[in-house]
């Protein structure tokens, strides 16, 4: 099963994301969170994602395209895979698509979590993450069992840098302009499926495993 989380920054697409590759056994890829792992570790593509993401732009496509593929040509890959930010951007789903069609496959699922810009700024305000394993709390949706500490590794958790209000307006808008068109995209192609985001997170997950399960 190959599946593509569609969404506005902040709709849950890392949170659904981690539970659907929990239940089905196949890989969360993010690349928000390669990129994060990579700025950690001082490589020099995080140095180069870094201008970027503090600013709420895309990382060039250059960069995004080759690292995606790659990783998805892994061995873990094998029974399908939940990409999360990616594709973002009309090059990076044309990629995708012909990528996989040299392999004589296709994306099965693009699910689009809609939630509107003004519940999105309330999520960011209150998004705590896990540095360690990528884990996504909120202080008031889903707080973590002790205030501050991942409930799954243990790991202090902070509050990403890119969650300021500023950057959060500038990434809606470049989700506006770059990444929605993405939702004719996979229209086109017969896959999109939509849930509403702002129900509770259980909910939205049951209504995601419904659309997976049909
Ligand atoms: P990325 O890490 O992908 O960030 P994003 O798309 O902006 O999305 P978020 O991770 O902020 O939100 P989410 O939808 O995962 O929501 P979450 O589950 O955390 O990308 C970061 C940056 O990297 C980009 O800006 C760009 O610079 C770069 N980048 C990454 N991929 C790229 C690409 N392909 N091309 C170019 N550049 C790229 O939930 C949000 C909060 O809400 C949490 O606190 C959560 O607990 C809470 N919550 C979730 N669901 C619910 C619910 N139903 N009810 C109440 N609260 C909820
Ligand atoms: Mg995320």
């Amino acid at each position: 099963m190959k599946i593509v989380m569609l969404g506005a920054p902040g709709a849950g697409k890392g949170t659904q994301a981690i539970k659907i590759a929990e239940k089905y056994g196949i890989p969360h890829i993010s690349t928000g969170d390669i990129f994060r792992a990579n700025i950690k570790g001082g490589t020099e593509l995080g140095m180069k994602a870094k201008a970027y993401m503090d600013k709420g732009e895309l990382v060039p496509d250059e960069v995004t395209i080759g690292m995606l593929l790659d990783r998805i040509k892994e061995a873990d890959c094998g029974n399908g895979y939940v990409l999360d930010g990616f594709p973002r951007t009309i090059p990076q789903a044309e990629s995708l698509t012909a990528a996989l069609e040299k392999m004589g496959d296709k994306i099965d699922f693009a699910l689009d979590i809609e939630v509107p810009d003004e519940a999105i700024v309330k999520r960011m305000g209150g998004r705590r993450a896990c540095p360690k394993c990528g884990a996504t709390y909120h202080i008031e949706f889903a707080p973590p069992a002790k205030e501050g500490i991942c409930d799954k590794c243990g790991a202090e958790l902070i509050i990403r840098s890119d969650d300021k209000p500023e950057t959060v307006k500038e990434r809606l808008d470049v989700y506006h302009k770059q990444t929605e068109p993405l939702i004719r995209y996979y229209r086109g192609a017969g896959v999109l499926r939509g849930v509403d985001g702002t129900k509770e997170l259980e909910s939205v997950f049951q209504d995601l495993v419904s659309i997976l399960e049909a």
